[in-house]
């Protein structure tokens, strides 16, 4: 057994996210969806490793996050479950996974933290799902909840569109984020929502806020790791920042391999296998006799 001793190696957890937004300390969140993207984030002190459905976008192509499958899902989260050490670890269950029965969402919830080695699961909603939320932390499952512009609800919200800009729609949100705490949520993801409706829950919520396109008054920030790095092919929304660009470093790697196999540089004789000096001898020596004329 390990203890927390606090220091930057220390396992964050659901506790320690809470005590971080009691002292004022500003919470990190990335996505990774494999691997190395996995160890990546989880190596840089990233407090929050999210396999967010955003992988059905950024990781297989999809137009939207609809059609990921919880298998995908779990695919994924044991990958990222094989590369993340220190950070908490949360899964998004994908559209359909928690919105038609209470038993099949409960079950499904249960496998991302059994099968999958997720320390939360993540879905979206605010008070209409508070009633599950509760369920599923009865049955020891943290839940991460997720108002504002849910990506699941593209359809019903009739595109991506910023969310809570009536007076009607900061206080359906302010319910939204109040249920979703009494019902037991550790955290609550605040995406594409104005700066000062956000600052509003923000103050208002024990558990810390985690926001994307929510401004800087949140606890906590997530990115999508492709959006952060300019690995995606579509312009990126207001709020992302990237930080490098990743896509082109990759694009100028990929043409010069082609320059060089094209060319003959690759591969040179220092990258080639070679045969040990004798074998190489016999070897000459028998194609010798093979080609020698007979007299
Ligand atoms: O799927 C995702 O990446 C997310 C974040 C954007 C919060 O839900």
């Amino acid at each position: 057994m390990s203890i927390t001793t606090g220091d930057f190696r220390a396992k964050i957890t659901a506790s320690t996210l809470l005590e971080k937004k009691q002292r004022q300390e500003i919470i990190t969140c990335l996505t990774a969806y494999d691997y190395p993207s996995a160890r990546l984030v989880d190596e840089a002190g990233i407090d929050i490793v999210l396999v967010g459905d955003s992988l059905a976008q950024v990781m297989l192509g999809y137009e939207n996050t609809l059609p990921v499958t919880m298998r995908e899902m779990l695919h994924h989260t044991r990958a990222v479950r094989r590369g993340v050490k220190r950070a908490f670890l949360v899964a998004d269950m994908p559209f359909a996974s928690y919105h038609l029965s209470q038993r099949e969402s409960l079950r499904n919830a249960a496998r991302f933290i059994k099968e999958a080695g997720a320390e939360a699961v993540k879905i979206e909603g605010g008070e209409k799902r508070a009633h599950l939320v509760e369920r599923m932390v009865e049955a020891e499952i943290p839940v991460v909840g997720h108002i504002g512009l849910t990506p699941q609800s593209v359809h019903a919200m009739g595109g991506y569109k910023v969310q809570g800009k009536t007076l009607q729609a900061i206080e359906q949100l302010m319910h939204d984020a109040l249920a979703l705490e009494r019902a037991g949520a550790c955290l609550v993801v605040l995406e594409g929502i104005p700066r000062e409706v956000a600052a509003m829950i923000t103050r208002e919520l024990e558990v810390p806020t985690i926001g994307i396109g929510a401004g800087p008054e949140c606890d906590g920030q997530v990115l999508v790791f492709h959006d952060l790095l300019g690995l995606t092919f579509a312009p990126p929304a207001k709020f992302v920042r990237r930080y490098a660009d990743v896509g082109a470093v990759i694009g100028n790697a990929l043409l010069a391999f082609k320059d060089d196999v094209k060319s003959g540089g690759y591969p040179s004789d220092a990258e080639s296998y070679h045969l040990p000096k004798e074998t190489l001898a016999a070897l000459e020596a028998i194609a010798e006799r093979k080609h020698a004329v007979p007299v």
